[in-house]
């Protein structure tokens, strides 16, 4: 009986993950999707404590006040904040999959072999292999993001660097399948750590060459990692629910893996060992281009007189908070007859729908949003391309320069559009660190400053214009 309710209790709990991530994919059901989640994992807790084998339940509360001294805190980063807060998400994953697949090792060899089958070894094996990778992994992925000092932002890369990390991998996998065949040995509880050492050390080694415009699709595939790691912690403790929330949380990391590399166009395995972002040679001549600044009051008239002004959003939005003021230019636009639409490119700010979050926020119509492929279409009969804080993902050399790191990725053509403003606050490259011929463009003015304050000025230009 209490085995059916518990089971029945873990299908329901996996019902609700599965509509948490259907309810995820669109701004309207979100808050319902997260709701959902947080009702799946309470259940999933609930259950699996009431369950009589349980004894040391003050462990549990003792767990349980550690993770939310850790998790309170962490949840209240700022949304630029998230990647790097995903990244030690899932190095928790990877380190409680690793724990308790040594443990497991531990508990099954002292109480006899016949405990340590093949099939547990095989679970084993992958879970600790897959945990602590990503635990390191994750990490060290954290690190960079934060910019943490101890930590290389650039990629470190050495000749031979993808062999020798192949061979460590080959050799913890070696060594794992020596342990499956032989897993109560007298050698083996010794082999055992190394495995676990050699999987910490390829987690270092796999992330050290990856440079930091890249992370955000590593993080996506740590992700995955760490799901498999669940799924394989599923099957050594014989618990569905694992692995059938396992399984979600790593398809949909590597799901959106792929989004990520297609948006970028680059594959997995180039994301993985291309070493993408390294310091560019200097390639500069000497020879000095120069920017051309516009006032508040020239950018106000351009923009009133506009028929289509399209604003392409980015990481210096997020930064600046910039989202609301955005909100009352479009709505002085809107009121002078101008379309107004919003340029959505799938890598722009620092996370997924990074920017999508943020005018949400601001109460912006999800129908003045528009994708990157379509609103390209559109790029040619713009009156104005408003760049708010975005610098990557509107920088043309990813179509004509070869010889540049995100050369591939496809981009908003803001430089098709008759007029380009630029809002940000420096002559600073953005995050792959990298020029922008955007900016010396014909077409192109900046108006320099912070995105709030520029965007504030334009917006009481603009009113005191209209006599509001
Ligand atoms: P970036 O290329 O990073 O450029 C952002 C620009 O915003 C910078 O050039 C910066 O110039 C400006 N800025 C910063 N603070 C500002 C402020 N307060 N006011 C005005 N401007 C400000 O951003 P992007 O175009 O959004 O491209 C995103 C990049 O991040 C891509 O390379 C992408 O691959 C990478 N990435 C993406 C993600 C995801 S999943 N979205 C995650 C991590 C990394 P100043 O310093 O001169 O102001």
């Amino acid at each position: 009986m209490i085995h059916a309710l518990v089971q029945a209790s873990y299908i329901l709990a996996t019902v609700l993950f599965i509509f948490a991530l259907h309810w995820m994919n669109t701004p309207a059901t979100a808050r319902k999707g997260v709701y959902a989640g947080v009702a799946a994992m309470v259940v999933a807790i609930a259950v699996t404590w009431a369950q009589p084998t349980v004894v040391h339940h003050l462990w549990i509360v003792i767990a349980m006040i550690a993770g939310f001294a850790v998790g309170i805190p962490l949840a209240q980063v700022p949304l630029t904040a998230v990647p790097q807060r995903t990244a030690l998400s899932h190095a928790f994953g990877g380190l409680a999959a690793g724990l308790v697949g040594t443990a497991k090792y531990y508990l099954w060899f002292s109480e006899g072999p016949e405990h340590l089958t093949a099939f547990r070894m095989v679970a084993i094996i992958i879970e600790i292999i897959l945990g602590f990778l990503t635990f390191t992994g994750s990490l060290m992925a954290a690190g960079k993001l934060q910019e943490v000092k101890w930590v290389p932002q650039r990629p470190v890369t050495y000749p031979g660097q993808n062999a020798v990390n192949l061979v460590l991998f080959a050799v913890a996998i070696g060594l794992g399948a020596a342990l499956t065949l032989h897993p109560t040995a007298v050698w083996a509880p010794t082999l055992f750590p190394a495995v676990i050492g050699l999987a910490l050390l390829f987690g270092v080694l796999l992330i050290i060459p990856i440079g930091g415009a890249d992370m955000p699709t590593v993080i996506a595939i740590l992700n995955g990692y760490a799901g498999l790691a669940a799924v394989a912690m599923g099957f050594v403790l014989d618990n569905k629910l694992l692995i059938t929330a396992g399984a979600l949380d790593g398809s949909s990391g590597l799901i959106l893996a792929i989004i990520m590399c297609k948006a970028m166009n680059r594959s997995f395995t180039n994301v993985l060992f291309g070493a993408f972002g390294q310091v560019q040679k200097a390639t500069e001549t000497g020879e000095q281009k120069s920017y051309k600044a516009e006032t508040i009051e020239g950018a106000g008239q351009v923009l009133e007189q506009a028929n289509l002004v399209v604003i392409i959003p980015g990481y210096g939005m997020a930064v600046a908070q910039a989202q609301h003021k955005v909100r009352e230019l479009y709505d002085q636009l809107k009121k002078r007859g101008v379309t107004v639409k919003f340029a959505i490119h799938p890598v722009a700010g620092r996370m997924p729908g990074h920017m999508n979050v943020l005018l949400a926020e601001a109460d912006i119509p999800y129908t003045d949003l528009v994708e990157m492929d379509e609103i390209n279409t559109d790029m040619p009969q713009c009156d104005v391309a408003l760049v708010v804080g975005a610098n990557d993902v509107v920088n043309p050399a990813a179509r004509s320069d070869k010889s540049s790191p995100i050369f591939g990725m496809p981009i908003i053509d803001a430089d098709k559009a008759r007029t380009v403003f630029a809002i940000k606050r420096s002559k600073n490259p953005g995050f792959a660190g990298i020029d922008n011929e955007l900016y010396f463009g014909d077409r192109t003015w900046m108006l320099f400053g912070d995105a709030k304050g520029v965007i504030g000025e334009l917006v009481k230009q603009l009113s005191a214009g209209s006599g509001h």
